[in-house]
């Protein structure tokens, strides 16, 4: 497949509770993009107990890394399946091997990333947030109980489902992916923000979503102009 320079292949990149899944999400519903979370498939895996289930989900309770050679399978079985789309990563590439192996991979398919955006958020405000979270497993959408309540406490809008707690949202598990970050994830950052070819980085900062979103709608547009929105009736 050739890319033609406007079709958008983003990574969604941040701390732990950053915000990537909300604002993922939140283009996924306006735009015709689809995205890929690694954290959403890892717990797919896991509640169904399948091979990569049974071998993330002790690490991925601890909050730790599952190894770049598992997540680069289970992220190319779903991306190879999205060429002509549009698209976003959130949640990977998280280390510096798995960007290297992103970008590998798709340079063979020759579909180069088109727009990193950062999100710089501080974890005074990170840490406040996570103990109001709630999801929804089956389809990874996030609530917040100050931030966007659902219209039913503890049910998806959506499908009337419960929502849970994500068991490493504990506060010293989730201290401990907060210090993974730190550690393997930024070197990541350093090596997209030092590399020439790289995509275009972004970074953007602030604590709501009104100070974010108008500039992240901006990047992806100006990334990709033809862009189009969904279908009214499709919301
Ligand atoms: P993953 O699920 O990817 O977790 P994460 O990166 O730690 O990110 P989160 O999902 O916690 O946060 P988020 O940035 O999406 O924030 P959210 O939108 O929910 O990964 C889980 C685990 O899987 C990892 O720890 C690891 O073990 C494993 N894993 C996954 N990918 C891997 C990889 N590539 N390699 C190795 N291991 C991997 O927002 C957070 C809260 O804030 C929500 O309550 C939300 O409503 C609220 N909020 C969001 N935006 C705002 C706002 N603007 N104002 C107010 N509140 C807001």
């Amino acid at each position: 497949e050739c890319n033609n320079g406007h079709m958008l292949r983003m990574v969604m990149f941040g701390k732990p509770g950053a915000g990537k899944g909300t604002l993922s999400s939140r283009l996924v519903k306006k735009y015709d993009i689809l995205t890929i979370s690694t954290g959403d498939l890892l717990r797919q895996h896991i509640a169904e107990g399948t091979q990569v289930g049974r071998q993330a989900g002790e690490i991925v309770a601890q909050g730790g890394l599952v190894p770049d050679d598992l997540m680069l399978k289970v992220v190319t079985s779903k991306l190879d399946a999205l060429h002509d789309r549009h698209w976003i990563l959130d949640g990977f590439p998280r280390t510096l091997g798995q960007g290297k192996l992103l970008d590998t991979h798709l340079e063979s398919q020759n579909i180069p990333l088109t727009l990193i955006v950062n999100l710089d958020i501080p974890d005074k405000v990170i840490l406040g947030r996570i103990s109001d979270r709630w999801v929804h497993l089956p389809s990874g959408r996030v609530y917040n109980m100050s931030y966007n309540r659902p219209k039913v406490d503890g049910l998806d809008d959506e499908t009337g489902e419960p929502l849970i707690k994500r068991p490493d949202d504990h506060p010293e598990i989730f201290s401990r992916r907060l210090k993974q970050f730190y550690a393997s994830t930024s070197p990541l950052f350093s090596y997209y923000a030092s590399n020439p070819k790289a995509a275009r980085l972004v970074t953007l900062q602030g604590e709501s979503s009104d100070e974010i979103w108008p500039k992240l709608e901006a990047a992806v547009l100006s990334s990709s102009p033809g862009l189009r929105e969904r279908l009214p009736h499709k919301r």
